[in-house]
């Protein structure tokens, strides 16, 4: 009869030797496996982190707003005149990509969107707290500029948003002595 205790034992000896033996093979395999990961987090997942969320299409700040020079106005037309800036509607980019790039794979679904009219669902990507009532004209009236906001727009793939906290608001408030009352001038 093998106690088993002693048999488990022996096998655990025998694996253990086992490694002992293989420990350079071993240790250059688990090297190279991290090195994979790591290249791989590296490559994949880290840039990643510096944009925004997907798009339905890849539409880009940098070309547009940087390469091309194209004033945020032009786009984003009620910015000096309402609460909201806008979207602007697939008619406005077909303004112009009806005639450049027009069989771009991107381009082509601007028209499925407009042969059905539907609004392209683009992914919101700035955010308020509820309640926080923010008014963007009186903003570009004092000459705000977008960026102070926004950050360079200009340079941009795909808009990382932010989620705007009070404190952002306040802090610019002080410094060029805007309203700093919040209950009345912010929260609704
Ligand atoms: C050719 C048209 C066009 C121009 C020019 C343009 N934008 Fe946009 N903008 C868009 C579209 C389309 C979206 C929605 C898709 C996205 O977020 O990328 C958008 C989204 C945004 C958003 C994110 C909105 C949100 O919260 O989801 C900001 C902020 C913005 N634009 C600022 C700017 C600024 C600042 C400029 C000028 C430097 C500018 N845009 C120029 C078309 C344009
Ligand atoms: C005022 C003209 C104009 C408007 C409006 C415009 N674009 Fe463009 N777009 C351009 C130009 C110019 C290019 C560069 C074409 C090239 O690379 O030859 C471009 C390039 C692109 C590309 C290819 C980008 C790349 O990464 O190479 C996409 C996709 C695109 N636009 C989507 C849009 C969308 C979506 C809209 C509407 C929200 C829009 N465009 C509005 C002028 C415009
Ligand atoms: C004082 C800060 C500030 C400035 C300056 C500013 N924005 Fe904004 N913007 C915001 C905030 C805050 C939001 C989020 C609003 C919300 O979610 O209701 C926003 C949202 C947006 C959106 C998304 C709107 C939507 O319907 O989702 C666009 C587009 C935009 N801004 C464009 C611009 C452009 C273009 C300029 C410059 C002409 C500009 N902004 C200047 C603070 C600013
Ligand atoms: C970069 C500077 C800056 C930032 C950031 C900023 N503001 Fe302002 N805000 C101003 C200036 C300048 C005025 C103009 C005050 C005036 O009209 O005299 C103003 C005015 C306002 C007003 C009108 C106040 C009144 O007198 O009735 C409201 C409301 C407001 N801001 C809300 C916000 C909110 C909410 C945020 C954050 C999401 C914000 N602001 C962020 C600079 C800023």
């Amino acid at each position: 009869m093998r106690d088993p205790l002693n048999s488990i034992m022996n096998g655990l000896k025998d694996a253990l030797d086992l490694l002992a033996l293989n420990r350079v093979p071993l240790l250059v395999s688990g090297c190279c496996l991290l090195l994979v990961f790591l290249f791989l987090y590296l490559f994949y997942l880290m840039p990643a982190m510096g944009l925004g969320p997907e798009q339905p299409i890849s539409f880009s700040h940098r070309v547009h707003s940087g390469v091309k020079q194209i004033q945020c106005e032009f786009c984003h037309s009620y910015v000096k005149r309402s609460t909201f800036p806008g979207i602007p509607p697939v008619e406005k980019c077909l303004y112009c990509h009806k005639y450049i790039i027009p069989n771009h794979p991107e381009i082509q679904k601007e028209h499925q969107y407009f042969n059905s009219n539907t609004p392209t669902p683009w992914v919101k990507a700035n955010y308020l707290p509820e309640h926080v009532f923010f008014n963007h004209e009186r903003h570009i009236k004092k000459e705000v500029a977008c960026r102070e906001c926004h950050g360079q727009v200009e340079t941009m793939d795909r808009i990382k948003g932010k989620n705007f906290k009070m404190g952002f608001c306040i802090e610019c408030h002080k410094l060029k002595k805007a309203n700093l009352d919040c209950w009345l001038a912010c929260h609704n």
